[in-house]
């Protein structure tokens, strides 16, 4: 056994205390929300499991060989994934990442030894990617560029574990399957693979509620560079969430539920609770808990005072 063994196959934890009662007091009688424990994968989070699949296609396709570094841009998940499993299979990482990513990633990548270039942050992630890109396209026989906006396996490791596990571990009763975006792979390939198994399932897909944000990880897909492989069309909704919003959320998992986990998950269970105020009574939500918060302890709204209105910064949208 190694690590890469060891990715996927994550807890599905219920979010107890969360679900039954709202900021306001309202009660929301048999409806359970769920949360995926990501953060058990082996380098700390849900990226893993992408990482772990476009790794492998390229060593199959013979695009990955001896000799060949890994390169890629990553808000920092995917780039620790990588960087893990660089080292435990033997080849060097380089991670484009905006300079504005936080203090524990950059210190995490290079515990892994990989080799950090940082980008201009107004450029966001959308700069990290083109530079990265353009280093892999100036060395095409030096780099393996996986490209994670725009490979395949990306999604498709989702298809091939988290949707299956969310199916399993529910008794096949999940009704609901929400979660925030970044390349989009965790949504587009859980998703697919539940509508696959119940095409009644609702599939909602969480955004940043602004262009400027800090939910780390996640994009605004209006308003950024859109990854291959994601489909507007394919989310029943989409909803969106206050940064505000999600940090208030991060500090109630913590102390409610004792899951310390970071703002992308924040949201998602933010999202997750405004959702469970409208659906019907036995519905079972499904969200991500995608990293830990401590990732972000270096910032400063783990000390903020609760609003006690976390409920309420989030808006939806139908589509
Ligand atoms: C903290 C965090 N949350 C959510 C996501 C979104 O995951 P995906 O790229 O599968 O959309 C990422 C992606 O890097 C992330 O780092």
């Amino acid at each position: 056994m190694n690590v890469l063994d060891l990715v996927g196959n994550t807890p599905l934890l219920e979010l107890k205390k969360i679900s039954s009662t709202t900021a306001q007091g309202e009660s929301m009688a048999g409806v359970s929300i769920y949360a995926k424990g990501e953060f058990c994968n082996p380098s700390g989070s849900v990226k893993d499991r992408a990482a772990k699949a476009m790794l492998l296609d390229g060593i199959e396709t013979g695009k990955l060989k001896p000799g060949k570094t890994i390169l890629d841009a990553s808000s920092g998940n995917t780039g620790i994934a990588y960087a893990m499993l660089g080292a435990a299979l033997g080849y060097p990482v380089v991670i484009y990442l905006p300079s504005n990513a936080s203090r524990e990633r950059k210190t995490i990548l290079k515990c892994y030894h990989a080799h950090i270039v940082e980008t201009d942050p107004m450029e966001s992630s959308d700069g990290a990617f083109l530079a990265a890109r353009a280093e892999a396209e100036a060395h095409p026989d030096k780099y393996f560029f996986p490209n994670q906006y725009n490979n395949d396996a990306n999604w498709k490791a989702h298809f091939n574990s988290t949707g299956i596990e969310i199916w399993e571990q529910t008794g096949h009763k999940v009704t609901h399957f929400i979660t925030g975006m970044g390349t989009s792979g965790t949504f587009m390939g859980t998703s697919r693979r539940l509508k696959e198994y119940n095409p009644n399932i609702q599939v909602i897909a969480v955004q940043p509620d602004s262009p400027f944000h800090g939910i780390e990880g996640t994009k605004h897909m209006g308003t950024t560079i859109q990854p291959g492989f994601y489909d507007e069309r394919f989310p029943d909704r989409i909803v969106e969430v206050s940064t505000e919003g999600a940090y208030a959320m991060a500090r109630r998992l913590a102390r409610e539920e004792g899951i310390f986990a970071g703002i992308s998950s924040g949201a998602n269970v933010l999202a997750a609770l405004n959702l469970a105020k409208t659906v019907p009574a036995g519905s079972l939500i499904v969200t991500i808990i995608c990293d830990s918060g401590s990732r972000y302890l270096s910032d400063p709204f783990w000390d903020e005072h609760p609003t006690g209105d976390a409920a309420d910064n989030s808006t939806g949208r139908n589509r």
